[in-house]
């Protein structure tokens, strides 16, 4: 099963990612956790390209879709191994989110591994400012709200599940093990 975290800055997907690996474990599964972007050549230049102020801008954003959509196609590989749960630290759904024109972005990836579940962390855009660096030219409220809006309309395009990232780590935990148990045949009961 390939299982992808999505949602705007600081809604909290790794710490969530490694709280489900470790419960997913203890009830037998084997898991293994990616992160996009990655730290390949090219997701090294994504990250500098990410602190230039005019990140959000047309051109700039074209080029970042190239990037994101070349930085994935280098761990597609490891998507194929059925042996194990996959879970992933964003997709080429953050793409669909985040760059433009979503036409084109769909085409330049093309060949990305669609999910078998989609685990929307939704967030208040406020909060997420807070709760980030600003460091990134993408952390600034008048870009996210419009990423939390893109995210809300993709999610009905898949299989998915969105939870509210407003409340606590243990509560948010918490939800995502109820809702991905009925997937994987876990029982809910089961579940702190
Ligand atoms: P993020 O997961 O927030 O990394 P970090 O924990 O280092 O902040 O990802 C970095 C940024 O890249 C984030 O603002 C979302 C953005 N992004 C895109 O714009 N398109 C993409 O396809 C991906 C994968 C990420």
């Amino acid at each position: 099963m390939y299982i992808v975290f999505e949602g705007i800055d600081g809604a909290g997907k790794s710490t969530q990612i490694q709280l489900l690996k470790q419960w997913l474990e203890d009830n037998g599964f084997r898991v293994e956790t990616l992160v996009e972007p990655t730290d390949s050549e090219v997701g090294k230049l994504i990250r500098k390209i990410l602190q230039r102020p005019d990140a959000t801008t047309d051109n700039v954003q074209k080029t970042l879709g190239l990037l994101f959509a070349a930085d994935r196609m280098l761990i597609m590989d490891k998507l194929e191994d059925k042996s194990k749960i996959i879970i992933s630290d964003r997709s080429f759904i953050s793409s669909l989110a985040y760059q433009e024109p979503v036409d084109w972005i769909e085409v330049l990836n093309k060949y990305a591994k669609k999910p078998d579940l989609l685990v929307l962390l939704d967030l208040d855009v406020k909060k997420s400012v807070a709760r980030t660096s600003g460091e990134d030219t993408f952390e600034n409220e008048e870009f996210l709200i419009g990423v939390k809006d893109n995210y809300l309309k993709l999610a009905k395009n898949y299989t998915s599940e969105i939870i509210d990232a407003n409340n606590g780590v243990n509560k948010v935990s918490s939800d995502i093990k109820k809702v991905i148990a009925p997937y994987l045949g876990i029982c809910p009961d089961c579940i702190q």
